[in-house]
């Protein structure tokens, strides 16, 4: 077997990584969803540092499992709680936690391009948990493990991502991603919340016609992330391009509903259907586990 280099240990982001490698993080996750027991012993003795800079409850909680599961001794960093409150870098804080021996970080920031600049002066894997609306690849990895366990394959799908383009992450890793394993993706979004850059690679349909993919993806409208005049009224957004009950009695019979969350409830996503039968969305969040550990275990091993 080949060792892996550095760079081939980080995941940094999911464009450009090819369609083998992408079924084969899948495939191991399925090895460990299926695992009997709870804890394993595959990794024993290896360190991982959680660096969270921006607040998490899914990617921080479902990492520490994964970790955890796989043997890991974790170490939990919340920005809020180090001497990043004293003004050091970001920089210094990963270097201090390299020196002190860890194998591994995972790391979640709020600017981009930092951590892709970061990994080229750390000798340890990075895994990024989000950045800035860059990419967040372990999320679209359990969504793209979620569609092809419920359909059975991702190739020919067509995959509507409605909402927040602008400043999704999410959207970014699943467009990359889901094209790479054949899916058709479309994107519907107010003016204002279009990414331009990314038109050469996804259409923009009308909610009509978002609706009536195999996948409905909606994105949480990131109010934190919002300047003035992005979003006239809660109530206005629901109305456009939320999934409301009367809109999800027109998705194919066969559609699923995803949300990578925390949601807006009654703004993106009427309340009723959160829970509703063809909701995927606390099913992507058990996914989160397996997919992790996956990620965990490539960058160590
Ligand atoms: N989906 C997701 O990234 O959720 P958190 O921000 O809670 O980690």
């Amino acid at each position: 077997m080949q060792t892996k280099t550095y760079t081939e240990r980080h995941m940094l982001g999911l464009k450009g990584m090819s369609e083998p490698e992408l079924a084969s993080i899948l495939d191991r996750a399925a090895y460990w969803e299926q695992f009997p027991q709870k804890v394993s012993q595959q990794l024993p003795g290896k360190f991982v540092a959680n660096m969270f800079f921006e607040n998490s409850t899914r990617t921080r909680f479902s990492f520490e499992v994964a970790e955890k599961r796989l043997g890991m001794e974790v170490l939990n960093f919340t920005a809020a709680a180090s001497s990043v409150q004293k003004g050091e870098s970001i920089y210094d804080t990963v270097k201090t936690l390299e020196s002190m021996g860890i194998d591994a970080g995972v790391i979640r920031l709020k600017p981009n391009g930092i951590l892709e600049e970061l990994s080229q002066h750390v000798r340890i894997p990075l895994i990024n948990a989000g950045d800035g609306n860059n990419e967040h690849p372990t999320q679209a990895l359990l969504d793209l493990y979620t569609i092809r366990k419920h359909f059975g394959a991702i190739r020919g799908l067509t995959v509507s991502i409605i909402g927040d383009i602008k400043h999704s992450r999410v959207a970014r890793s699943n467009l990359w991603a889901l094209s790479t394993m054949g899916a058709n993706v479309q994107f519907c979004a107010p003016e204002t919340m279009r990414a331009s850059e990314l038109e050469p690679y996804a259409p923009y349909v009308s909610m009509d016609k978002a609706i009536q993919a195999d996948v409905v993806m909606m994105l949480r409208v990131q109010l934190e992330r919002h300047g003035e005049g992005m979003l006239d009224s809660a109530e206005q957004y629901r109305e456009q391009y939320g999934l409301t009950v009367e809109r999800e009695q027109k998705m194919k019979d066969h559609a699923i509903i995803m949300h990578p969350a925390p949601v807006n409830r009654n703004v993106e996503i009427d309340d009723e259907l959160v829970e509703h039968p063809r909701s995927k969305i606390f099913t992507q969040m058990s996914h989160g586990v397996p997919i992790r550990m996956a990620v965990v275990e490539r960058a160590v091993s």
